[in-house]
Order: structure tokens, then sequence, then C-alpha cells
């Protein structure tokens, strides 16, 4: 009786469309050592944030994914570690059920180097790569000829593994890039994080008509996720306008089978509705069709599926 009546009251105080139950995959996070891990095993390369150093653990992100019903994550491999992917590779290893994870490319490898890498990782759980462009020299760029990124690029065409770029310092900045990578092997995956990185201002508008004619490209995918990373200081939890200039414009070019909801957590424990209320507005935009691709849907037709091996 006390059942019935809660959920009779769920259903008549939340939108209709948070009104349902469904799998969710957070297809952007990361987790790395707490202090007293990194001075034993998993050294730093840069340390972490203070305030969310001993936060990033896999232990404390299920403690959030648990709250909020998310069932599993794309682990993108943090700049805190840079390349030694062990810290990652051993919470894959702990929970493999739950979580699935990014590498993070070096540009500094030759091309049968970057290549072999991407395999051994591959091999140990990774089903995808992440590109930050900052990573490269000046000027050279991730789709040069010669370099280990366009490689790499080519081979997750074959190994079904999607390529993730970071556009941290505006999209029009790497856009000329981007497209090289497309034209040059149109068969791999291509996802772009977090909306874009467009802000809501006259230079993050200009880029998000880039972004909306990326659309064109069967093979391009957009994470719905770090939504506080694109308010541009106007808009603020629950994004109201970032759903409306930049999720609901991206949902009818792209449609929701190439978007993904994801958290990038533990940044997003420092905002206000934190990890629950990151996933829960994203949730709370869709309709039932177009949460069944946005919460995980897209991810795990990228990525594979989440849950117990069959
Ligand atoms: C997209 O990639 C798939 C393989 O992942 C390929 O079969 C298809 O031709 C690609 N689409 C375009 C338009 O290039």
């Amino acid at each position: 009786m006390m059942r019935l009546f809660s959920l009779v009251y769920l259903a008549c105080a939340i939108p209709e469309a948070a009104a349902f139950s469904m799998k969710i995959i957070d297809s952007h996070l990361h987790v790395w050592a707490s202090k007293s891990e990194a001075e034993s095993n998993f050294p730093y390369d840069q340390p972490p944030p203070e305030s969310l150093q001993n936060n990033a653990t896999p232990e404390a992100l299920i403690e959030q994914m648990d709250k909020a019903g998310v069932d599993g994550a794309l682990i993108v491999q943090p700049i805190n570690h840079k390349y030694d992917h062990s810290y990652v590779a051993n919470a894959i290893k702990k929970y493999p059920h739950k979580f699935k994870g990014m590498l993070l490319h070096d540009p500094e490898l030759s091309p049968v180097m970057a290549v072999k890498r991407l395999e051994e990782l591959v091999l140990s759980g990774y089903v995808g790569v992440r590109f930050n462009p900052y990573l490269w020299n000046e000027g050279e760029l991730m789709s040069a000829d010669s370099g280990g990124g366009l490689a790499v690029y080519k081979r997750c065409a074959e190994l079904g593994c999607p390529v993730g770029v970071m556009c941290f310092k505006g999209l029009e900045l790497h856009y000329d890039d981007i497209l090289a990578l497309i034209e040059k092997s149109p068969d791999t995956q291509l996802v772009l994080d977090h909306l874009g990185f467009c802000a809501l201002n006259e230079k993050g508008d200009e880029a998000f008509k880039q972004l909306l004619a990326l659309s064109k490209y069967p093979n391009v995918s957009v994470k719905v996720s770090a939504l506080f990373r694109n308010t541009g200081s106007v808009d603020s939890f629950p994004y109201d306008k970032v759903k409306a200039q930049r999720f609901q414009p991206l949902l009818e070019a792209f449609g929701s089978k190439r978007l993904m909801v994801g958290s990038d957590f533990p940044y997003v424990l420092e905002t206000e509705g934190g990890y629950d209320g990151a996933i829960n507005t994203v949730k709370s935009w869709l309709n039932k069709d177009d949460a069944e691709a946005v919460l995980f849907g897209t991810a795990e037709r990228l990525f594979g599926k989440w849950g117990a091996l069959e």
C-alpha cells in the first residue's frame, strides 16, 4: 500500500519522462589514486585538485553510481596518471561488469609503437581512445599523415574502437583537423566530449554551428556530458539554457542514437546537484525512446555491452 502510494506520488511530482527506470551507462568520468594509493603504488604524473584528491577512487565512484542508479561507466584515462594506465586497468579488472576504459593516446610515439600500445591496451579492457589535442606539439596535427595519431585513428576503425576528442579550448581550433581525421578514416567512430565544449556565448555559438555541421557524418557522436562546463557563466543547475540552446538542437541534428549521457565525475561533485543531479537532469530531458539511446544504447553500440558476462 505504502509502495503504491509512493509510486503514484512520484509519477505526479516529477516530469513524466523521468518516471521510468532504465539501465544507465555514464559515458564520461575519471578515477585516480587517493593520496595514500599514489604514495604506495600509483604515483601521479600531476597531482589532482586537492579537494577531490581522495574522492575519485573506484569505490567512491561506485557509491555515487549506486545512489543515482547508474549501472556502468566508461572511465576516461585521467591526465593525472598521464600514460600510466595501471590504475584504471586495475579498476576495470576489479569491477569488470561495471567499468570499461578509454586510453590516452601518446602523440610522442611513432606510428608503429602507438598502434602496438593501442593493441596491448585493448587486450586489457580498453574499448576507446582519447585524443587530447593539447598533448601534440604546437602546430602539429592529430590528422598528420606521418604521425601516430592518424595511424591509431585508422587502426581504431578495424578494432571497433571509438576515438574521443577533447576540445577544451574550443572546437573551432580543431575543426579542420577533425574534418581531416573523418575524411581520412570515415569508418572510425568519432566522439566529441562535453557537447563539443561550446559555451553559451558568441564564440561558443559559432563553434556550435560547426558541431551541428558534423552531424552529416554518420560516424560522429556527441557526449551530453559535463553540462557545467558549457554554461558560459550565464546558466546553472539544472541547466535550462544548455538544454534549449545546446542539447535540443543536437538531438534534432544527430538524433538520440548518436548522443550519450556522461557526468564528468569527480569534477561534477563540486557542482550544484552533484553526481545524481547531473544524471537526472539529462534523464528529465528525454522521452522514453530517446532515453533508451542517450542513457545506455548509444554507449553500448559504440563501446560494447556492460554487465555480467553471459
Ligand atoms: C561508418 O562506419 C562504418 C563502420 O564502423 C562503415 O561501415 C560506414 O561506411 C561508415 N559510414 C560512412 C558514411 O562513412
